[in-house]
Order: C-alpha cells, then sequence, then structure tokens
C-alpha cells in the first residue's frame, strides 16, 4: 500500500511547485491527478525520507483511484438509470423470483456472456427495480450499461429510419455491455416498429446482455407485435440464452398504498 502523503509534524516550507515542463508534460498524459499532487508529494516524500518506490506508487495509485472513479460516474451518468436501486433493498423473499435465480443475477457472469434477462409480470412486481438494480451493480463491476424503455428505443430506431442511420443507432447502443429496454408491450408497435425492434434484437443476439420488462407473458406478444413471424424470430433470438422470472407477487405499490391508508386510518 502507498503512504499518505501526509507528516507527522507540518513541515516549514510549503510544497514547491513542479517545473514548467513536467506540469505541460503531464497535462499532455492527461494525468491530472499526479499533476496536482506531485508537489505535496514529492514535499512530503523529501521530508519523511521516502524510497523512490513509494513516491511512484502514492502518485500511481491515487491516478488509478481518480480514474476509477470518474469513470463510474460517467458509465453512471451514460446509462440513464430513471431512478436508483440497488440489489439490497429488493425483498427477495416478498418477491416470486426464486433465490437462486435472484444469486444468480446478482453475480452477473451472465452479463459478459451476453445472456439475457426477461422479466414478466404485471404492474408493480418489482421488474424495473430488479433490472435497475442490476445495472447499477453491472455499473460498478465495470460494465458499460443503457437505461431505456421499449417506446424510446423504438422512437430512436425510427429517427435512425428517417435518416437512414438505423445501423448506426443499433451500433451505438450496442457499445454497451448490458442494454434495458423496459416495459415492453406498453404501446403497440406498427409493422415497422416491430421490424426495428427485430433488427435490434438481432444485432444484440449472444454480443451483448439484453434486459427486458413486460407485462404481456411471450405467448400474448402478437397483441403489441402485430407481424407474426418477426415477432417468432424476435422472441426465438431473445429466449435462445436467457434467464426467465415471472414475477407475480402482488403489486408493492398496492401493498404500500394498503398499509399508508391503514397506518393513517389507525
Ligand atoms: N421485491 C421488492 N423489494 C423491494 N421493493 C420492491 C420489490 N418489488 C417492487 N418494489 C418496489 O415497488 C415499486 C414498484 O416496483 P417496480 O417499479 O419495479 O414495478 P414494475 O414491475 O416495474 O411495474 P410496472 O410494470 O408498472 O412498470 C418500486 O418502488 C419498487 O422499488
Ligand atoms: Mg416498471
Amino acid at each position: 500500500m502507498a503512504r499518505a502523503a501526509t507528516t507527522a509534524s507540518p513541515p516549514a516550507a510549503p510544497p514547491a511547485s513542479l517545473p514548467a515542463d513536467l506540469t505541460e508534460a503531464l497535462r499532455r498524459l492527461k494525468l491530472a491527478t499526479v499533476r496536482r499532487l506531485a508537489p505535496e508529494v514529492l514535499h512530503t516524500a523529501k521530508v519523511q525520507r521516502w524510497t523512490p518506490e513509494e513516491v511512484l506508487r502514492t502518485l500511481i495509485e491515487a491516478e488509478v483511484a481518480a480514474r476509477d472513479e470518474s469513470n463510474l460516474r460517467n458509465r453512471l451518468r451514460g446509462a440513464g438509470f430513471p431512478v436508483t436501486k440497488t440489489l439490497e433493498e429488493f425483498k427477495v423473499a416478498a418477491s416470486s423470483v426464486p433465490q437462486a435465480t435472484f444469486d444468480y443475477l446478482a453475480g452477473l457472469e451472465w452479463v459478459p456472456k451476453a445472456e439475457n434477462l426477461c422479466l414478466v409480470g404485471p404492474a408493480g412486481t418489482g421488474k424495473s427495480h430488479l433490472l435497475v438494480a442490476l445495472g447499477h451493480a453491472a455499473v460498478a463491476a465495470g460494465h458499460k450499461v443503457r437505461y431505456l424503455t421499449a417506446a424510446e428505443l423504438v422512437e430512436q430506431l425510427y429517427r435512425g429510419l428517417a435518416d437512414n442511420s438505423v445501423g448506426r443507432v443499433i451500433d451505438a447502443l450496442l457499445r454497451h455491455d448490458f442494454v434495458i429496454v423496459d416495459e415492453v408491450g406498453f404501446a403497440p408497435l406498427d409493422d415497422t416498429g416491430t421490424q426495428l425492434l427485430f433488427r435490434f434484437v438481432a444485432a444484440a443476439y449472444e454480443r451483448r446482455a439484453l434486459g427486458i420488462a413486460s407485462h404481456w407473458p411471450f405467448e400474448q406478444w402478437g397483441r403489441f407485435l402485430p407481424e407474426h413471424v418477426t415477432a417468432t424470430s424476435l422472441l426465438d433470438r431473445l429466449l435462445h440464452h436467457a434467464t426467465v422470472v415471472v414475477t407475480e407477487s402482488e403489486s408493492f405499490r398496492m401493498r404500500e398504498t394498503r398499509t399508508r391508508t391503514t397506518r393513517s386510518r389507525s
């Protein structure tokens, strides 16, 4: 471990700033943290007689920590989660998700394997919570994640159709390791929308992990994907390497509403 850049008794002279050429070189190398900390670390090292290795280690570890932190912040911002939900907050026992399935999902090995997760169940049963919480965990584990609703996805693809950039829109989305498509089937799609969704799922197939949530059991996807053959091919790819979880407990929203009502009555 590197030593903290502190002194037992404060040194009399303030740390000298780095020579201009060194400052400029660190700027070019984008080593902002080294540039910021180096004067103080070098000063402390001299006073405390650190070894050269300790100096190097302290500066490099600080740079790596700052980079990790800023990458995490950027990935979190880029994911576009609508809310913050965590796996710790998810009450497995109160849901219909088997503990073993939850543990497997929380382990995240399925993300780099480009397996999918499909959550199907009625309103308020934790589908979005689980997807977003897994998304957060995947970001923390170093993965690139993108959350969007099916409506947003189809809208983006439609816009791509207008300026002939559907391929580029899909490529940009598939630069993420885990793409979450929530609220599939809230609005019915026309034939073009179905084709576009198919193009996206086909492009992601065996390349990226998809997490989807829908109210509709798969046999009823014809309700919002009218083009039968395409809908079948889409489901075929989606479900080939997938964990399917049916969330069928009572709505958490209704439970909380009832608890609140009961509390206010008493
Ligand atoms: N097992 C759970 N443990 C803790 N909180 C839960 C659980 N399931 C759901 N919730 C909470 O209940 C609320 C509704 O859950 P969520 O938004 O995930 O439902 P949903 O299945 O996505 O519903 P919809 O289909 O309407 O989008 C959220 O505040 C969520 O955090
Ligand atoms: Mg939801």
